[in-house]
């Protein structure tokens, strides 16, 4: 190598080195977040053994309606009628064979998964105790009731508000998890309040500001149970209405809010150290499903949870990606298109994070103790990416955020 090449190279390599340092060291550059980047502690995964031994119970999956939807994320039913959360905005249902789409909150939109924030996303359906209606928790736009007759859509939580939390209030970012009790009130999550589900992978990045709220029919106002939840999702109510389960996804575990009898107002952890990120909860008189959206294990820790003793990598991996994404952004805001919106998702979605986790999908079945009853385990491929389990005689339909397809299995374990 000529000597001018090697000095060419050095001054590449020291200009690349000088910015990273700008890049880690100057103060008052992104993320502005709402609690201060510090170490937190997330429970190594559980050995795979005892009730959650490994099987091959999720192999040879089946796939329905097959490039006929996109990223049913949330899956809930009632009688002969499958209802889903679409990526693209829509909720539809699923009846007889036939796919419909029947409404959606945000607005209607041609690029689709690239246009979230527009379309709109539902993350958390539920049908409600108090008349013929859906809840539904669109990321972008609140939580809505709509009727199921007319589909006419009712605002009950917006993204405008300034919501309480326990120490800071604050507007909420990612609407997600739904759930009814028997008086007609509503315990939902935001998963976040520094960034958008277009920038989950950022959200997991900063020092947990999810929060587990009760929404007030009567007097149309929201109340925060938990506040600095990682990255709150699903909520299941207990048989007897006393208590509340929440999944903090990027902590690997669910926690338990009691909201009736001598504890009341008292949190604890319903169980911790799951092999993998939990998320939509589907609660039934026995016990719950839950999915793991992706799998971790002792030597194959997630991201997330490595990167939580390490508050400096964590700020400085945000700020490399927001201010890669600034400009794609400020392009956006004045001539939107395509490319950038391309940009933004592929960023705000990207899957290195993933891309050294266990190719394993599991679900797993507990008891209303937190006991593991029992889990089903794929590695095939067949199944992937379950973010939502709706049990249906003796099948399993599995919801995800991205494929193109709804998981069909038999049910093993219960
Ligand atoms: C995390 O766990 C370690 C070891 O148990 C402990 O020393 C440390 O204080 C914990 N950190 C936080 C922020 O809780
Ligand atoms: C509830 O309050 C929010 C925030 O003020 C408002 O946007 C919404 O329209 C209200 N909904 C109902 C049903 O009163």
């Amino acid at each position: 190598m000529a000597i001018h090449q090697m000095v060419k190279y050095f001054l590449k390599a020291s200009c690349f080195v000088a910015s990273i340092i700008f890049l880690a060291a100057v103060p008052g550059l992104p993320p502005h977040t709402t609690f201060p980047t510090a170490e937190f502690n997330v429970t190594l995964p559980r050995e795979l053994e005892g009730p959650l031994a490994i099987n091959k119970l999720l192999d040879y999956a089946d796939h329905i309606l097959k490039n006929e939807i996109n990223g049913p994320e949330t899956i809930i039913g009632r009688g002969d009628t499958v209802y889903m959360g679409l990526n693209g905005g829509n909720v539809a249902i699923f009846k007889k064979g036939l796919v419909m789409p029947i409404f959606q909150i945000g607005k209607p939109c041609k690029r689709r998964s690239f246009d979230e924030a527009v379309c709109g996303r539902p993350l958390g359906l539920a049908f409600d105790t108090k008349g013929n209606n859906i809840i539904v928790a669109d990321a972008y736009y609140g939580i809505w009731r709509v009727d199921l007759k007319k589909y006419r859509k009712t605002l009950l939580v917006s993204p405008k508000q300034i919501l309480p939390g326990k120490f800071i209030n604050r507007k909420a970012k990612i609407f997600n998890g739904v759930a009814v009790d028997s008086k007609g009130d509503i315990y939902w999550t935001d998963s976040s309040s520094d960034f958008t589900f277009e920038d989950s992978v950022l959200a997991g990045l900063t020092n947990p500001s999810g929060r587990l709220f009760k929404y007030d029919r009567s007097k149309n106002i929201s109340t925060v149970l938990l506040d600095e939840l990682f990255f709150a999702n699903g909520v299941a109510i207990s048989p007897q209405e006393d208590f509340v389960v929440v999944a903090e996804t990027g902590g690997m575990r669910l926690m338990k809010y009691y909201v009736d009898g001598i504890r009341t107002g008292e949190s604890e952890i319903f169980i911790d150290g799951l092999p993998g990120h939990p998320d939509n909860l589907t609660p039934d008189e026995n016990g719950i499903w839950v999915p793991l959206v992706s799998s971790a294990d002792k030597n194959n820790p997630s991201g997330f949870a490595a990167l939580s003793q390490s508050p400096q990598k964590r700020e400085f991996i945000i700020r490399l990606l927001t201010i890669f994404e600034m400009p794609f952004k400020f392009v956006e805001h004045i001539i939107p298109n395509p490319f950038s919106k391309y940009f933004i998702h592929f960023i705000g979605h990207s899957k290195m994070f993933s891309a050294l986790l266990p190719k394993r999908t599991t679900i797993i079945r507990l008891d209303w103790n937190g006991n593991i009853v029992g889990a089903m385990h794929g590695f095939d491929g067949s199944a992937s990416m379950v973010s939502h389990v709706y049990e249906s005689g003796k099948e399993l339909l599995l919801g995800s955020p991205v494929n193109r397809y709804v998981t069909r299995v038999f049910l093993k374990v219960k």
